[in-house]
């Protein structure tokens, strides 16, 4: 059956990696209609805004999206391209899988997905200065709002995820040691939902910076890690690293209302327009959406005929190592599918 996606182009080196990604797409035989609109720069140059709410109705419409990267414009008046998209979709989970592709790096072997809250804790928004004497600014104060419904489904969906996904462990990374209402009530809640799921998956905890330690030291003891939104943002970044940086690092942010797949890296408006860009990370993104929607065996072939290029390094792009161009790369890919 057809699967009606939204495709978001993008800004920059957007254009070039979305060609590449659907080229492949189609080549592997993925049935997937597109449904292109336009967002960022973009979106202002068509309709003077960079989240159109054409492009937020498609995706209501078929609750699915592909993003390339998007260039936030600068100014007054401008809705916030993520705050719209996370809002609007209630994109709770962000999923980061990291896993080693290009040989000889620091750690072979590893294969992490690092499943984030999306929507509170210390990124609600909730701030304010307090005024002392005649300084206005003389202290801010800035809330972290976690609730257990929030961290109940986060937690139940890192689970749902290791099971659908064939995985072991789930390790729950916190700080209720000295946050000890806000995260000792996501700890808390974590260690209900684990119950539910003994026998099956594994579960674990961890202070987050002993984990960030430990993923240093030893990142292959971990599988699935589920946390709040600040640490999240950082343990996410730090796992891409592991395996090599933000080059080949897809993430995916899934709500109860839509999924948008995107690369995680921006426009990169030092390459934009010379043809050079990796489309490597959006083409994973892209294997994130065929698992979603259940296409996992295209997913598969996708992932391993990109793994077997990067490995042999003949045509692979720059930042790879080579010197082959965006189309030059995925001729090599879609010649090994
Ligand atoms: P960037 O990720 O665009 O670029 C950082 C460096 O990585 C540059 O040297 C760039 O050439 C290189 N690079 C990035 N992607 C690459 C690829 N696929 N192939 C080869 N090289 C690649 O980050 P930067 O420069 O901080 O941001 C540029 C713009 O992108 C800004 O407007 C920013 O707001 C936006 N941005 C958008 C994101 C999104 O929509 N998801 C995420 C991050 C930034």
């Amino acid at each position: 059956m057809t699967t009606q996606v939204t495709l978001i182009p993008g800004d920059g080196i957007g254009p070039s990696i979305s060609n590449a990604t659907v080229r492949l797409l189609a080549a592997a035989g993925a049935d997937i209609e597109w449904d292109s609109q336009v967002a960022g720069m973009a979106g202002v140059a068509r309709f003077g805004d960079p989240i159109p709410d054409a492009t937020l109705d498609s995706i209501k419409r078929t609750k699915l999206a592909l993003k390339g990267p998007l260039e936030t414009p600068v100014g007054e008046g401008y809705r916030s391209i993520n705050v719209a998209l996370r809002k609007t979709f209630d994109l709770y989970a962000n999923v980061r899988p990291a896993y080693s592709i290009l040989p000889g790096g620091r750690y072979e072997n590893l294969d992490l997905v690092l499943i984030r809250e999306n929507t509170e804790g210390l990124y609600v928004g909730v701030e304010h200065y307090i005024r002392v004497g005649d300084d206005p600014r003389a202290a801010a104060e800035s809330m972290a709002i976690i609730t257990r419904a929030g961290s109940e489904r986060i937690v139940r969906y890192a689970f749902e995820y290791a099971v659908k996904h064939g995985r072991k462990k789930v390790t729950l990374v916190h700080k209720a040691n000295i946050l000890k209402f806000s995260q000792g009530l996501f700890l808390d809640t974590g260690r209900m939902v684990a119950r539910d799921y003994a026998g099956s998956i594994e579960f674990e905890e961890r202070i987050v910076d002993a984990m960030a330690m430990n993923l240093v030291l030893h990142p292959e003891r971990f599988d699935v890690i589920c946390t709040t939104n600040l640490f999240g943002d950082i343990l996410s970044d730090q796992i891409s690293g592991l395996v090599g940086g933000l080059g080949l690092a897809p993430g995916a942010n899934i709500g109860a209302n839509g999924a948008i797949f995107e690369a995680v890296h921006g426009t990169a408006p030092d390459i934009a327009g010379k043809g050079v860009a990796n489309p490597g990370a959006l083409m994973l993104a892209a294997c994130m959406l065929l698992d979603h929607i259940g296409q996992t065996e295209r997913a598969k072939r996708v992932r391993r005929a990109l793994e077997q290029t990067i490995r042999e390094g003949k045509t692979v792009t720059r930042d790879l190592g080579g010197n082959a161009s965006t189309e030059e790369f995925t001729d090599g890919i879609i010649a090994k599918l």
